[in-house]
């Protein structure tokens, strides 16, 4: 299958609501899509992601149940469900200076792969622990302090990690409609959705978080609701 080029698929892609039935997608091309999308960036590369991809017809008439039924869940062929798994920084961290230690056997007393180590055995433990969110409380104030005489990360609070989570998940949910879009296949991400009943059909624990349910096929007719509208570059684009 060819694919289209970066601009040509950011320019085809549309939030499609309605997929014709007849048209179907390839299983492995999706698949293929969410490879790439897990190549996007992530805060401190820690990957507080995972892809759930919905193809059982069973599965699929859940999710659009929990999507309230909107068209864009309804005629669905498949659907990737981006999840951000905040409590696995430890494992992830962990992951990380395995591969550093892993690929660079020869370094391991240089002080760059030092540093590389050191920032995800004891910087990641120190910026992501929290209790109840009152560390994270009592490091704010500590850089509010330190604010005060060079320049400090105020972005250590537990709502900020879960917008950490949040940024970084979202980004590989892009990449992944924009390779979708790539393949000539249609997506539309959606935020309305009961999260706990997610949860529940994907066996989640309490504390991971949905980003975004991105439904899957191949545009209808009707498929696409109006012109598309973007607020002129003038408004939000500013050069200093
Ligand atoms: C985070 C997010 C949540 C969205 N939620 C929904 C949704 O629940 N249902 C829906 O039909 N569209 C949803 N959309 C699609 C937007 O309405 C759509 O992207 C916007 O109107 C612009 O249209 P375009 O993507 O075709 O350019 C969502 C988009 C984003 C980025």
């Amino acid at each position: 299958m060819k694919e289209k080029k970066v601009s040509e698929a950011i320019n085809f892609r549309r939030a499609v609501r309605v997929y014709d039935s007849n048209k179907k997608i390839d299983k492995k091309i999706v698949k293929k899509c969410i490879e790439q999308a897990i190549l996007a960036p992530s805060s401190d590369n820690l990957q507080l992601w995972e892809f759930y991809h919905i193809t059982s017809p069973k599965k699929l008439k859940q999710i659009s149940y929990a999507c309230f039924n909107q068209p864009a869940a309804k005629t669905s062929q498949q659907i990737v469900i981006a999840v951000v798994r905040r409590k696995l920084w430890r494992s992830r961290a962990k992951m990380n200076s395995n591969f550093i230690k892993k690929n660079n056997p020869k370094d391991l007393n240089s002080k760059k792969i030092i540093g590389a180590i050191n920032y995800y055995e004891k910087t990641i433990p120190n910026v992501y622990s929290d209790f109840f969110g009152i560390l994270g409380f009592l490091k704010l104030i500590k850089s509010k302090i330190i604010g005060l005489y060079k320049p400090a990360n105020k972005q250590v609070t537990y709502i900020d990690k879960r917008i950490a989570g949040h940024k970084s998940t979202a980004l590989a949910a892009q990449n992944f409609m924009i390779s979708m879009s790539a393949y000539g296949y249609d997506t539309c991400p959606m935020e309305g959705f009961d999260s706990d009943l997610l949860k529940k059909y994907l066996n989640l624990p309490k504390n991971s978080e949905i980003c975004m349910v991105i439904g899957c096929g191949i545009r209808s007719e009707n498929g696409i609701y109006g012109l598309r509208y973007r607020v002129p570059l003038k408004h939000v684009y500013f050069e200093k």
